[in-house]
């Protein structure tokens, strides 16, 4: 079975709620999910997929993102990778 690996970053709670979903709908598919807020000492060995989700920093992934890439980099090259942001849209009323 595919092993899926999340890492989120998530201040309020908005990139953890849809690093959950997501979680979800890959276990639909009959994969196997690990979900992980991001920190420098996860082990991303024996999993097939990362996925990274953080929230848009003034256009980037956050900090501890950032810093999970470096760590991770040359294992990360090895795996399928996939990355979404999660960003506050405006709307009309809030200008
Ligand atoms: C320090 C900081 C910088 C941000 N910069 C941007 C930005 O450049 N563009 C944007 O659309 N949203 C920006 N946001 C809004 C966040 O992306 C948005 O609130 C997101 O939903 C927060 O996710 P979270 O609930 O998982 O923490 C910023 C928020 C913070 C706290």
């Amino acid at each position: 079975m595919q092993k899926i690996m999340i890492v989120y970053d998530s201040e309020s709670g908005s990139t953890e709620e849809a690093s959950l979903i997501l979680k979800g709908e890959f276990e639909v598919l009959n994969k196997h999910v690990m979900i992980t807020k991001v920190t420098n000492d996860i082990d991303i060995t024996g999993f097939d997929t990362v996925i990274l989700g953080s929230p848009n920093w003034f256009g980037k992934v956050t900090p501890n993102i950032q810093d999970f890439i470096k760590i991770n980099a040359h294992e990360l090259k090895e795996k399928k990778n996939g990355c979404f942001f999660y960003m506050h849209v405006f709307n009309e009323d809030e200008g």
